[in-house]
């Protein structure tokens, strides 16, 4: 059987079958899911029920899987896999594997993918591709949507365009988690310094412009901060308008893989005394924010302890 490509109602979106992701993928396989990636953003894999290593070989086909997120913050909350590739996108407490309670860092940390964003996008390296895939699913919400950014781009009017045309927005990781209320310890806070990227991109594979911003930008160029920051909320706002919204509710051995460079993406809620478990892996892009930004700017007077 051969690879089939059912695109989905949301233009961006398509289902991929006659594929075993649990096998490894000829060189034809691996170019055909990139070139549907490139048009759609987000493939929708169903039944593909993966192993820990299975899930991290078909990563692995499409580049270098990130490991910096596990090992530099993520595994000191908990560390339960054998590959630091793999994220735990779950609300299981890794000591009893019991649900965590909903004060629990696991439980809280997940929170955070509430806001729209594009994995990494605070990294100076952020993530090209996204695979993430569902374990056990909450009976009712917790789905995961998608937005495109091209879409977004193309359906400013001009006097946006024009006003973003050459601006640069200040990304910075803990800036949701700030605004949730959770209070990290400072050497936490300077894991990924904040990075600065052009407003607008184009994406490489579908030369198409896309509006570059989400949930972690704290500044905008050449504006107050009070300005650039409305001015982002806005700009979410408009990408996350629900014609340009692709929601997905799980059904558990779904796989999605999603292209960071395309899309936005958030969880929704769903009842946390349910189980929900969900595995990523991600790879590393080739592209490079301009440059970073001193940590000072995201984080007015008085955000920043001592130390
Ligand atoms: C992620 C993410 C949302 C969800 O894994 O990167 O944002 O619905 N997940 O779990
Ligand atoms: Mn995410």
């Amino acid at each position: 059987m051969t690879l089939q490509i059912k695109p989905d109602s949301a233009d961006y979106v398509a289902r991929i079958s006659g594929v075993d992701l649990s096998r490894p993928l000829d060189e034809a396989s691996v170019g055909a899911i990139v070139e549907a990636s490139d048009k759609y953003a987000v493939l929708v894999f169903h039944d593909q029920p993966l192993t820990d290593e299975q899930l991290v070989n078909f990563g692995a086909s499409f580049g270098p899987l990130d490991v910096g997120l596990q090992e530099k913050l993520m595994k000191k909350v908990q560390d339960r896999y054998a590959s630091a590739a793999i994220s735990d996108i779950s609300n299981v407490d890794g000591s009893s594997g019991d649900v965590a309670d909903r004060k629990h860092k696991q439980a809280i940390m997940n929170v955070g993918n509430r806001f729209w964003h594009s994995d990494s996008s605070y990294d100076r390296h952020p993530y090209r591709y996204s695979i993430l895939t569902a374990k056990t699913v909450a009976s009712k919400g917790g789905a995961t949507e998608y937005a495109d950014l091209r879409a977004a781009y193309d359906a400013l009017d001009e006097d946006t365009k024009a006003l973003i045309a050459d601006r640069t927005a200040t990304f910075y990781s803990h800036f949701t988690r700030q605004w949730l209320g959770i209070e990290d310890r400072p050497e936490d806070l300077r894991v990924f310094p904040p990075v600065r990227w052009p407003m607008v991109r184009t994406h490489p594979g579908s030369g198409r412009k896309l509006l570059w911003c989400d949930s972690k930008v704290c500044e905008i160029s050449g504006m107050s901060i009070p300005e650039g920051r409305a001015l982002a909320h806005e700009l979410i706002e408009h990408i996350g308008q629900r014609e340009r919204v692709y929601s997905h509710y799980w059904q558990p051995h779904d796989v999605i893989l999603y292209d960071n460079r395309s899309v936005l993406h958030r969880g929704r809620r769903f009842d946390m005394t349910e189980r929900r478990e969900m595995r990523r892996v991600a790879t590393v892009d080739s592209s490079e924010a301009l440059e970073q930004a001193p940590v000072s700017v995201a984080l007015p007077a008085g955000m920043l302890a001592a130390g």
